[in-house]
């Protein structure tokens, strides 16, 4: 048999086709049983397509059809494209949250890749948690791999005005709660806010970690901003599919674009971006799969020095991922913020960093804005420390009413989220604009699995005050497209015991941005006191992937990877036997 050109590495499919042993035999006549013959396969680099199509996401609806596009380009460069499907972690329809899944699909993509006879992967994914729970595994299988992402939703309509989603989903059902639109106009949100398929064209999770990606080298330049139903989406599947091929050749593995200069790029975008806070969880777990010790610091240290240009919702005024597209994209920004990157690191193109936005343009200085005229003043994210918070929280100052950006207020406590429902809208509850809501329960173990609770609602009775923004405290995350003075990931949660447990109602809270501080001012004693009484709560799963998640699942400042999964846990698992 061939194996390409006797001068490269052989292919690793090469073991289940080439052996002329009765596994060979078995591999060889099954492919054929397909209708494939010895020329579909020989000596031709076999290429994984992980596709996170389902029928029940309409971020990746599309995949379905866009898959062809990808096999195409891999075809055309002399490959050999197998379709593998994994789980697709539909935001908005997986309860009781898709966070609980990632590792699963990071689980899923590292053991499909590992255990079929693949030489390199297209990872398809874009909405929230595909985008790390592909990254996860294929960085730690550490075969040549590339991120396709699905590109952003076009622009929301309601007759005529633009609609973001998510952010006018939760403004609009707040001005519904205060009586001021009616069922008729409700609906036409409804129908108007999602499109076409792609992903949520916010600056939410999807959009947040499609530009790492990008950012991190592991997609073609300028791919991130397309949007799903541009033309030219297709082209770049394709080129997606071709380039895949030649980086097998190349042996370019996540290892070798992984470098801890590719973290601090993406730290530098996330920024840049008005990031979704859930890129801090996401980001961590892949820098320690990628064996770098990057942690909230970083963040934080970025914050500081990293200005907000990329003027699209929540963060931004008023435009939408397809304004960003047409501004110039990812590229433009990139080529915006060229001084504070390191251009060297490599990418999937086999190309430095730099060589993807060198020239690259920017249309519109409004929406891509120049360093010294940014979006806010305040950065897109702050982590604060304090007696609530010993190992961190964050929240997004940007997207916060200035007024709460320092400030102490009674704390008013819910235990869950039940209870936070059940009470919120009670006339009679005891809260002014100046209460601190705290909710708990709400963390990686105690959620389960960290939903995206912490947009806390504003009481009904202070909505119909004119209140918009309130300071509220969880160890929920929060959806990317969410706004508002929330503080989240509030480290150790409450159910493992963290401090966020021992607030009492009545409390005084107080928060400072600018110090980057929290801490509820209560002595020490009566917090001993208070810790003496505390009772751990009941596990939440007796059985099944959500016992192994309790018992394995890290806290939100290391990532929430499973411990099991992080790089050194033990020896390496290495290639199967055949
Ligand atoms: Fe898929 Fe928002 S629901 S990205
Ligand atoms: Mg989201």
């Amino acid at each position: 048999m061939t194996n390409g050109s006797p001068t490269k590495k052989p292919l690793r499919s090469a073991r289940w086709f080439d052996a002329d042993d009765l596994r060979g035999f078995g591999h060889r006549s099954r492919l054929m049983q397909m209708g494939y013959g010895l020329d579909d396969w020989d000596g031709r680099p076999v290429i994984a397509i992980i596709n996170t199509w389902s029928d029940i996401n309409p971020c990746h609806v599309h995949f379905r059809h866009r898959v062809e596009d990808v096999k195409r380009g891999i075809l055309q460069s002399g490959g050999f494209p197998l379709e593998l499907p994994a789980i697709s972690l539909s935001e908005n329809f997986v309860k009781p949250t898709t966070m609980l899944y990632r590792n699963l699909l990071a689980m899923e993509t590292e053991e499909l890749l590992r255990s079929h006879p693949v030489d390199g992967a297209v990872l398809m994914g874009g909405c929230d948690k595909t985008t790390p729970g592909l990254l996860l595994g294929a960085i730690s299988l550490d075969l040549p791999a590339i991120f396709m992402p699905a590109g952003p939703m076009l622009r929301g309509n309601l007759r005529g005005e633009v609609l973001g989603s998510g952010s006018d989903a939760w403004k609009y059902w707040d001005e519904r709660r205060a009586g001021k639109i009616d069922a008729a106009e409700w609906q036409a949100v409804e129908a108007g806010i999602a499109r076409s398929y792609g992903h949520c064209m916010t600056m939410g999770t999807a959009s947040t970690m499609t530009a790492i990606a990008e950012a991190m080298g592991m997609s073609l330049p300028g791919a991130s901003s397309i949007p799903a139903a541009d033309a030219g989406h297709i082209r770049m599947a394709s080129a997606t599919g071709r380039r895949i091929v030649a980086m097998v050749d190349e042996d370019l593995r996540p290892s070798a674009i992984l470098s801890r200069s590719a973290f601090d790029n993406a730290i530098v975008v996330a920024m840049a971006m008005g990031c979704s806070t859930n890129a801090v969880i996401h980001l961590v777990a892949m820098a320690r799969r990628a064996d770098h010790a990057v942690g909230l610091d970083d963040f934080e240290q970025a914050s500081r020095r990293v200005p907000v240009l990329a003027n699209v919702r929540p963060s931004g005024e008023r435009y939408l991922m397809e304004d960003f597209f047409y501004a110039g994209g990812l590229t433009g920004l990139l080529n915006r913020l060229s001084d504070l990157l390191d251009k060297d690191a490599m990418t999937v193109t086999g190309e430095r960093f730099g060589a993807g936005f060198a020239d690259a343009p920017v249309w519109n200085d409004d929406v891509i804005r120049p360093l010294d005229r940014p979006v806010s003043t305040e950065p897109a994210m702050a982590v604060l420390t304090g007696n609530l918070a010993p190992r961190g929280c964050v929240m997004k100052p940007s997207a916060a009413d200035p007024r709460l950006l320092k400030h102490s207020g009674p704390a008013l406590v819910f235990d869950s989220y039940e209870e936070m429902k059940r009470r919120i809208d009670d006339p009679d509850l005891d809260v002014t604009p100046d209460t601190v809501l705290v909710m708990r329960g709400a963390g990686p173990q105690g959620g389960p699995g960290m939903p995206e609770w912490g947009m806390l609602p504003i009481p009904q009775k202070l909505l119909r005050q004119g209140v918009r923004d309130m300071l509220r405290i969880s160890d929920a995350r929060m959806s990317g497209t969410s706004y508002g003075a929330c503080v989240l990931h509030v480290s150790p949660e409450s159910h493992v015991g963290g401090p966020l447990a021992l607030v009492r109602s009545g409390d005084t809270i107080a928060v400072d941005v600018a110090a980057r501080t929290i801490d509820m001012v209560v002595e020490p004693a009566e917090l001993e006191a208070r810790r003496a009484a505390w009772r751990a709560p009941e596990p939440r799963f007796g059985r099944g992937y959500g016992w192994m998640f309790s018992r394995h699942i890290g806290q939100a400042h290391e990532g929430c990877d499973f411990d099991f999964l992080e790089t050194g846990f033990g020896p390496a698992t290495g290639e199967p036997a055949i």
